[in-house]
């Protein structure tokens, strides 16, 4: 530590260093190694430090050209020839456009050449002051008044702070650092040592490593708050750990017929292998069949041949309503041999489709699902549900739209009022189970279903006001984001 060895010495016999870069400069050091050790000696109080500021005139990146190369008059001066004279075409070419113009107009002002279409010289010889002073300055020299204002109004100068220090012996003042010790060690113990040795204070308010740990991703903080919700209002979690389904639990069985777009490949990912389903329901699969083709329960169906290779095929699930078609299936067979149970189901997983990815679309999400399934339940119950669970996610004036889905009726839209953009936003899709839906699995007329569905990316991004989804999943993170998140929210009623 040279620096250091240098200010603790110079202090012993010297009352001062009245400036820390003149210090620098007289001992070859450099001078932010010097402000660094003020910097520390000050904060053990072995000195006093002061600042002190100071301005310096400098050479802005023109005038270091113009040191360099010369002034812009005298640059265009030597282009013209000593006898005769020049186009102001052919003088252009011979310059830098920026040089051209000044030069012109300063040795015009100068009356060095004689402007026109012709340039001709009108002296013999010129001084170039102007790069003269600007070396002056380069060469820490002081100016006159006229000249420092003559190049500032030219930009070619301008003002710097300087900052630095001036020094005193400071309370703790020592010729060199003492060596304290960080801990009591044994061999201190031994030795007796411990009497004398001063020990480093312990600094209660320095900052200690972040212990290393996992971070949670804002979606699965959202989600986990959300699943906290639909615990508090009595929901059941459904389980989804299944990407792949079939098309009969993704779409026949929600009575979605088979030639509806969404069972496109423009809309939907097929399995290539294995492309088609093992086992199905057999009975059940015969009654959607027939639901599908001639109806029954007072519906007519759609009228069409329903065919069972169409069913077998493998997708990724377009939507988690598929593992609620299979749970009210398995909740019904359970009533069909014991007796009916009331239930609340819910579920947040993730879903795929064949979508054009863009800011707000990804060929991946995540849905929330909620259902309730009981004996006479209305409209009236879906709104009051929808209500509940929206309020406790922090929105609380909703509008619904009647909306279609193959597997509802009625269907509604569901929209809440965004204080922030001052404006209505969709936020989700609900409805009544069909009939066509849910008695060909075994439920008995009174039974009805009120669900709802919405995405988990999409209160996500509200809530951490990220406006690209490309930023919240997907190879494109940032890792920081995840590690800096702060906490979710909501639902805290
Ligand atoms: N499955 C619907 C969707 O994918 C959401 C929904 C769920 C609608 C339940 C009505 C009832 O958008």
């Amino acid at each position: 530590m040279m620096a250091e060895e240098a200010i603790l010495g110079y202090l012993e016999n010297h009352d001062e260093i009245s400036d820390s870069g003149q210090f620098a400069t007289d001992r070859g050091l450099d001078h932010n190694d010097v402000v660094n050790v003020i910097k520390s000696l000050h904060g053990f109080r072995y000195i006093d430090a002061q600042d002190i500021k100071k301005e310096t005139l400098v050479l802005t990146e023109e005038g270091k050209k113009y040191a360099e190369k010369g002034s812009p008059e005298v640059q265009l001066f030597l282009a013209v020839p000593q006898e005769g004279s020049i186009s102001k075409e052919e003088l252009q070419k011979l310059l830098d456009p920026a040089v051209y113009k000044i030069g012109c107009s300063q040795a015009a002002k100068n009356k060095w050449v004689q402007m026109g279409n012709q340039i001709s010289r009108k002296v013999q010889h010129v001084e170039d002051r102007v790069k003269d002073l600007l070396l002056q300055i380069q060469d820490g020299q002081e100016l006159g008044k006229d000249d420092n204002n003559s190049l500032k109004a030219r930009k070619l100068t301008a003002l710097q702070t300087w900052k630095g220090y001036s020094v005193k012996r400071g309370p703790e003042y020592a010729p060199r650092r003492r060596r304290t010790a960080t801990d009591l060690t044994r061999e201190h113990l031994q030795g007796g040592d411990w009497r004398n040795i001063e020990f480093k204070e312990y600094n209660f308010s320095a900052k200690g490593p972040p212990p290393e740990s996992g971070h949670l991703h804002p979606l699965n903080k959202v989600k986990e708050r959300i699943k906290n919700i639909f615990r508090l209002m009595n929901f059941e979690e459904m389980p989804t750990n299944r990407y792949v389904e079939s098309s009969f639990w993704n779409f026949d069985a929600l009575f979605q017929p088979q030639q509806h777009p969404a069972r496109d490949s423009h809309d939907t990912f097929f399995l290539k292998a294995p492309a088609t389903t093992k086992q199905l329901p057999e009975d059940y699969v015969e009654m959607v069949k027939r639901v599908h083709e001639s109806g029954g329960y007072g519906s007519r169906g759609y009228g069409y041949e329903w065919k069972r290779e169409e069913a077998n095929k493998n997708l990724l699930r377009t939507h988690t309503t598929a593992i609620s078609s299979r749970m009210l299936y398995a909740l019904a067979q359970h009533a069909k041999q014991q007796s009916f149970t009331p239930k609340k189901y819910f579920s947040i997983d993730r879903v795929f489709r064949n979508e054009a990815v863009d800011r707000t679309h990804l060929a991946e999400f995540h849905q929330i699902e909620g259902l309730v399934c009981d004996r006479g339940l209305t409209l009236g119950h879906l709104i009051g549900v929808l209500q509940d669970f929206f309020s406790r996610l922090g929105m609380d004036k909703l509008k619904f739209k009647p909306a279609y889905n193959p597997y509802t009726e009625p269907s509604m839209e569901i929209f809440s009022y965004h204080e922030g953009l001052k404006k209505w936003v969709e936020i989700g899709n609900s409805g009544m189970f069909r009939p066509e839906m849910l008695r060909p699995m075994g439920f008995s007329e009174d039974v009805n279903v009120i669900a709802w569905g919405l995405s988990l990316e999409r209160p996500t991004m509200i809530l951490y006001g990220i406006n690209n989804i490309r930023d919240l999943f997907g190879h494109k993170v940032d890792l920081g984001l995840i590690k800096k998140n702060p906490l979710c929210l909501i639902g805290i009623k």
